[in-house]
């Protein structure tokens, strides 16, 4: 094998470490230890709206969605409004399955497909209630906004 090769293969086995890596440690954030998050700030006494907003911050969802005016980034859809053109179903469904059906605005752009974590796979219903219950309540346009 050339040398030219090796330093391909090994350059491509690196690639494929270190991607393997980010998806490790992204699956860990967004259960283990968002799970030690929620437990500091006792979800377990929580529930309804007030569960939903703090699974929003601890879960990702913030990190990816903005929320009237509040954004870190625009990797999804700005969520200010969903709550005036999704129904609870259709909220629901883009938690547990987002593939089920693309958005089409991420920060004027496509959104791209697998990127969302399948929350259905990481959260249990009663979480999932209290998430569309925050987003039915704040994702309204910013008319009624948290704190
Ligand atoms: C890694 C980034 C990321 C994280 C974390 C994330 N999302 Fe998303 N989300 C996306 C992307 C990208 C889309 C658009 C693609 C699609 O529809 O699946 C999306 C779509 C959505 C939609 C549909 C929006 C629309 O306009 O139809 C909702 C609702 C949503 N996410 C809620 C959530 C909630 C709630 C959480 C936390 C439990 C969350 N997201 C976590 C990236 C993310």
């Amino acid at each position: 094998m050339s040398m030219r090769r090796k330093l391909l293969m090994l350059f491509a086995t690196a690639l494929v470490a270190v991607i393997g890596l980010i998806t490790l440690y992204t699956a860990f954030e967004y259960t283990l230890v968002s799970d030690v998050r929620e437990r500091i700030a006792g979800a377990q006494t929580k529930e309804g709206v007030e569960l939903g907003a703090l699974l929003f911050e601890t879960r990702g969802c913030s990190a990816c969605h903005t929320l009237n005016g509040i954004s870190i980034s625009s990797i999804g859809p700005d969520l200010t409004g969903i709550a005036t053109v999704a129904s609870e179903a259709q909220i629901a469904e883009s938690i547990v399955d987002p593939d089920a059906e693309i958005s089409e605005n991420c920060g004027g752009q496509a959104c791209s497909r697998g990127l969302m974590p399948r929350f259905g796979d990481i959260l249990d219903d009663r979480e999932v209630t209290a998430l569309v219950e925050f987003l039915s309540r704040y994702g309204r346009g910013g008319v009624e906004r948290r704190e």
